[in-house]
């Protein structure tokens, strides 16, 4: 069956610039049927449908692991993609690719521990990169250099020299390279961009956003198979340029809580929030960083905070605060509040909320101190320059909220746009730039961390100050 989302009329008329009537009669409607308005697969009007077999886009996975394999059972889902091989470092992955993906006779896919077997093949066109943050940068631009477009796991860098690499290839190859924020494409986001834009919550001062869990999987305590083994890893595979030490099955499988291979929760997760503030916002990062943070319970040998804490200063005139809890005594929640000089808006899952309360038109008063003569003197003068508002025309305060169907993957738009982008030859929203950007920002956190001090970044030419 398809999913609900694929059936929805796309929308065919812009939305009109949100006035505060427009926003009132929305709301009103709202009230008086659904409280919900549901948002339409938007990106379903772009979509260039596959026009021959030769069309067909045949894909490369490379790190078959929890992402990895969960990005391909999407991308295969979008129309004319095809996967043909996956490349990866533990046996154990590439024996269940086959069983997922090699058909009948587990030969519909190829199968190698060594990525760069694939780089020959003429019949790959595009490449899923979905290895630990350490090898992102090379991989990437040994797939470009051999004329594959690649979509990119995020956080596009492990280091920031990693950035300039990486984009400089996808310019000079002349390749798509798409980043993995899947929110980017999400239906939700676009709306908040909408919004935002047209005034819904005024002038933005302020974003604060959050990733909390309180789990041991939540905290990348991954599952280590029964047969890892030197045998069975390819140990100097998976270290790459990491400093070498001999096998330790722990960070093969858990390798987020390393330094060496990872990013911390900075470039985990507080990249996704800096991706969709930089897509709803419209800018390209924050100038100055700070941030606070410690190992408050998962002592278990990691070399990154589980609790951290972000502040970002934006030229545009907005503050970030963002926040990833390991220890939230709670269920995992993630999302967003902005809020402007007229209302907030709210991010949570696949829902936005809008809440609109425009300034008072009166600046009001405090007489009940003064004299009665005093009061009343005021209160006569007050009125004249401000007439007493009307209950019903000056009623303020409406909350909208919208959502998307019920089955909606950004992730499947995501993977649409990134196909689109390989047949069309347009760059995508998340290009290298962007991925950059947002993943320059997240790691200002670690730096500000490491140095104890507040750190100054140019977002403009993506360079640390
Ligand atoms: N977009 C998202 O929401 C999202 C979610 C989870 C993970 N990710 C990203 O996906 C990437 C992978 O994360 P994961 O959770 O799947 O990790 P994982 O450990 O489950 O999988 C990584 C896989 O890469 C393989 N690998 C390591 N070095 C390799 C090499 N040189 N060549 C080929 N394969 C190699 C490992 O064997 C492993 O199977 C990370 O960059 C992570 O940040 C993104």
């Amino acid at each position: 069956m398809q999913p609900f989302y694929l059936t929805c009329k796309p929308r065919k008329k812009p939305m009109p610039p949100l006035d505060r009537r427009t926003f009132l009669k929305s709301a009103t409607l709202a009230a008086a049927g659904t409280n919900t308005i549901l948002l339409g697969a938007a990106t379903l009007e772009q979509a260039p449908a596959p026009t021959a077999a030769n069309d067909r886009i045949n894909l490369a996975l490379i790190g078959a692991g929890g992402q990895g394999q969960g990005d391909t059972r999407t991308a295969i889902t979008v129309p004319g993609v095809k996967l043909v091989a996956v490349a990866d470092c533990y046996d154990g992955r590439l024996a269940h690719a086959k069983e997922l993906w090699g058909g009948p006779s587990g030969n519909e896919i190829t199968t190698t521990r060594d990525y760069k077997e694939l780089l020959t093949r003429k019949d790959i066109d595009a490449v899923l990169i979905a290895t630990p943050d350490h090898w992102h940068r090379q991989v990437a631009i040994d797939c470009m250099k051999a004329g594959k477009d690649v979509y990119l796991e995020k956080p596009m860098i492990h280091i920031y020299d990693d950035g300039p690499a990486i984009i400089e290839t996808a310019r000079t190859t002349n390749r798509i390279l798409q980043v993995g924020s899947q929110r980017v494409s999400s239906i939700v986001y676009a709306k908040a961009k909408e919004l935002l834009a047209a005034g819904a919550i005024g002038k933005l001062n302020m974003i604060a956003a959050r990733w909390d869990r309180n789990s041991s999987i939540g905290a990348w305590n991954y599952t280590v198979p029964l047969d890892a083994s030197p045998e069975t890893c390819d140990w100097p595979r998976f270290l790459g340029n990491a400093p070498k030490i001999s096998f330790n099955a722990e960070r093969f499988f858990q390798w987020r809580k390393w330094k060496d291979y990872g990013s911390g929760v900075a470039g985990d997760l507080f990249v996704h929030l800096f991706s969709g503030t930089h897509f709803i916002t419209g800018s390209e990062g924050p100038t100055r960083a700070m941030a606070t943070g410690a190992t408050r319970f998962w002592n278990d040998g990691r070399d990154v905070p589980d609790v951290l804490l972000g502040l970002f200063d934006y030229p545009e005139g907005f503050n970030l605060s963002l926040r990833v809890n390991f220890v939230n005594g709670g269920e995992e929640s993630e999302g967003f509040l902005f809020t402007g000089s007229e209302g907030t808006m709210e991010i949570a899952g696949t829902t936005l909320t809008v809440s609109r309360t425009p300034r008072e038109k009166e600046p009001g008063y405090t007489v009940s101190t003064f004299t009665n003569d005093m009061q009343k003197r005021f209160l006569t003068q007050y009125r004249a320059k401000y007439p007493a508002p009307d209950p019903v025309q000056d009623a303020v305060g409406t909350t909208q909220k919208y959502a998307a169907p019920r089955g909606y993957s950004d992730s499947y738009d995501h993977f649409q746009n990134f196909f689109n982008s390989v047949r069309t030859r347009k760059q995508p929203v998340e290009d290298a730039t962007f991925g950059f950007r947002a993943a320059g920002a997240a790691l200002l956190s670690n730096l500000s961390l490491e140095k104890n001090a507040i750190v100054h970044w140019n977002p403009k030419t993506m360079k640390l100050a």
